[in-house]
């Protein structure tokens, strides 16, 4: 009897849907890209993913092979009430991924939003009634702070900030830090960092090792195991229309992506 409701609780648990926002003000460090395979890769693990493109550039929505004109609404079609999120969703070539997809038009809510009331909480009453269909939402967050970011941050319980092995990245993880307090401290209190992803790691270059070493020594348990190499096939799949874990899922790039998920999923698992 006690087994059962073990069982069940645990089913009602991993039921329970969070919202991930994937950010760094720095542009080109794998936000979208980690948006991309790792949603794609727990998605392959039978889990329901959606995954909300906030980028007004969009690549993550034609990398997940979605075509401008198969696009029924996006992004700024909901937030400026044209359509429901239920509307905009689509499913991708992954049955059990969603995406919200976003267009050009995307760039025109940053300045329309300026003046509204309630404009950091948009987001997260569009997800709300969503979210617990997912056992993850993931929004892929523009290189910029600007409102989409605020909204993502508002909207979201945790933070995934990928980190490109190179100089400064210390110094640019420890704005985005104070960033987040400010977050915290102002709109959504209970704002978690979820964890730190080291991104286009060279193991052939000492540099990249001695940024990844600094990375762990100052951020410690809150740096992912995983390491995502610098791998072509992850910047080529995208003008196929397919993450790299479809494309071509033996690659080392896609293999990174698919132990993340791995790290992710089990580390949940580990609250049991
Ligand atoms: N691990 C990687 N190896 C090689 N190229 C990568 C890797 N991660 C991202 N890229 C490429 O680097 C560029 C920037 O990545 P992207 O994910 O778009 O960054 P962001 O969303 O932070 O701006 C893209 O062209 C992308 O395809
Ligand atoms: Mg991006």
């Amino acid at each position: 009897m006690l087994g059962i409701s073990i069982f069940e609780f645990r089913i009602c648990f991993l039921r329970v849907g969070k919202i991930i926002a994937i950010t760094n003000q720095k542009g080109g460090v794998g936000k979208t890209t980690t948006a991309m395979n790792l949603s794609s890769s727990l998605a392959l693990a039978n889990e329901n993913i959606l995954v909300v493109d906030s980028d007004p550039q969009g690549n993550l929505t034609s990398g997940l092979g979605i075509k401008k004109d198969q696009m029924k609404a996006g992004l700024y079609e909901v937030y400026t009430g044209k359509a429901t999120m239920e509307e905009a969703m689509q499913q991708t070539l992954i049955p059990n991924l969603y995406v919200v997809p976003t267009s050009m038009d995307l760039f025109i809510a940053e300045i329309e939003l300026l003046d509204k009331t309630g404009r950091e909480t948009r987001l997260k009453n569009f997800l709300k009634p969503l979210k617990d269909r997912f056992r993850y939402v993931f929004i892929d967050c523009p290189p910029s702070f600007g409102i989409l970011t605020l909204n993502a941050l508002v909207a979201a319980e945790s933070v995934l900030v990928p980190v490109q092995c190179e100089f400064f990245a210390v110094e640019g993880l420890s704005l985005l830090i104070k960033l987040l307090w400010r977050i915290r401290g102002g709109f959504n209190e209970t704002l978690d960092l979820e964890g730190i992803l080291l991104t286009m790691y060279n193991r052939h270059l000492a540099l990249s090792r001695q940024i990844a070493e600094e990375v762990r020594r100052v951020f410690k348990s809150k740096v992912y195991d995983t390491i995502i190499p610098r791998n072509v096939i992850l910047a080529e799949s995208p003008s196929h229309g397919k993450p790299a874990v479809l494309y071509s899922p033996n690659s080392t790039g896609a293999q990174g992506y698919i132990t993340l998920a791995k790290e992710i999923l089990n580390d949940h698992n580990l609250l049991f």
